[in-house]
């Protein structure tokens, strides 16, 4: 069976039987477990759509693929990396968190949180910009999500303002790992370590780098000279989004791909009249052509224009600041 799920979609339900003893159901979610309501988003091999546990009467976002498309476009590796990206990504409040998978005849389903504020892109592009104080707010929790991810050894290879949904208090949750990079984690397997030895990636990967290029105004130039993605990589198209959310554009944009592509490679950019000077800086030292010179995270964090931030837990507390 090529689309054996694992462990997400397992429930373990603990009932007392007609004989007073205590057994252990294992459950598993379907399709009949969900009510389904509208379309949240379409993509070109699945479409979300919001859905409603029958039972908790909790909210999700069920992104249902299409099995024979996704095998004639090849793209079972991909919806592969998704589900096992998602499923070591489960302890952070910024990302979509995968509760179950199943599968009928015809489609693939995957459970994720409901993100019912939709796209950063649609909340930025109805304000025409953020002010500072947004801007901080919200590059501070896409980066604390980057800052896991990366800890978790997952790249994300296509951050932009579309995948950064928001959730009903507005805040960051990010999505689309379809076109992530797992790395081999840099830890020892202790108790409750259920990943298999090697990299699900092996192999895959090299096809992949020189098939895969993320959206073409958050592209990095290391992408695009060495078809190499690293973590550094999701820097780069963190900054772009800083600059974004400022300027109400992205960094480099042109007529079509190629020549966003060029601006790209001779980092070729301005910034608008008037742009805060200590977001300036930071941008400065994110868009750097040398990945190994981009400012690393902590450093990013410590950087002034997120002055007075707190990190951890706080954040995802707080109170989102209103749009301005
Ligand atoms: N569109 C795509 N994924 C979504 C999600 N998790 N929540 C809301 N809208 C979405």
């Amino acid at each position: 069976e090529e689309w054996q799920d694992r462990g997400a979609s397992v429930i373990r339900q603990q009932e007392v039987d007609s004989s007073g003893q205590t057994v252990t159901r294992t459950v598993k979610k379907g399709v009949k477990d969900f009510n389904f309501g509208r379309t949240l988003g379409e993509g070109s091999y699945s479409t979300v759509l919001a859905a409603t546990d029958r039972q908790t009467l909790k909210e999700y976002a069920i992104k249902v693929l299409d099995k024979r498309h996704i095998i004639k476009e090849k793209k079972v590796k991909y919806v592969n990396i998704e589900r096992d990206t998602l499923n070591r990504l489960t302890e952070h409040p910024g990302i979509v968190r995968l509760y179950y998978t199943f599968q009928d005849e015809r489609s693939l389903y995957f459970v994720l949180d409901l993100a019912s504020s939709g796209e950063l892109l649609g909340v930025l592009k109805k304000m025409g910009s953020f002010d500072m104080e947004c801007a901080r707010f919200y590059g501070a929790e896409i980066l604390d999500s980057v800052a896991y991810m990366h800890s978790r050894g997952v790249i994300h290879r296509d951050l932009k303002p579309e995948n950064v949904l928001l959730d009903k208090d507005m805040h960051v949750k990010i999505t689309d790992f379809g076109t992530a990079k797992i790395l081999p984690e840099p830890r020892v397997g202790g108790a409750g370590s259920q990943e298999a030895p090697g990299d699900p990636t092996d192999g895959a990967e090299t096809d992949r780098a020189v098939s895969f290029v993320g959206t073409a105004e958050y592209v990095s130039p290391e992408l695009l000279r060495d078809k190499n993605a690293c973590k550094a990589s999701d820097l780069w198209a963190f900054g772009c989004i800083i600059y974004q959310l400022l300027a109400g554009r992205p960094p480099f944009k042109a007529a079509n791909e190629y020549l966003t592509f060029q601006k790209i490679l001779a980092l070729d950019y301005t910034f608008p009249d008037a742009f805060p000077e200590v977001a300036r800086d930071l941008i400065e030292r994110l868009l750097v052509l040398e990945p190994a010179n981009r400012l690393p995270i902590e450093h990013i964090r410590n950087h002034r224009f997120f002055d007075g931030v707190q990190w951890g837990k706080g954040l995802w507390r707080q109170k989102a600041p209103r749009l301005k």
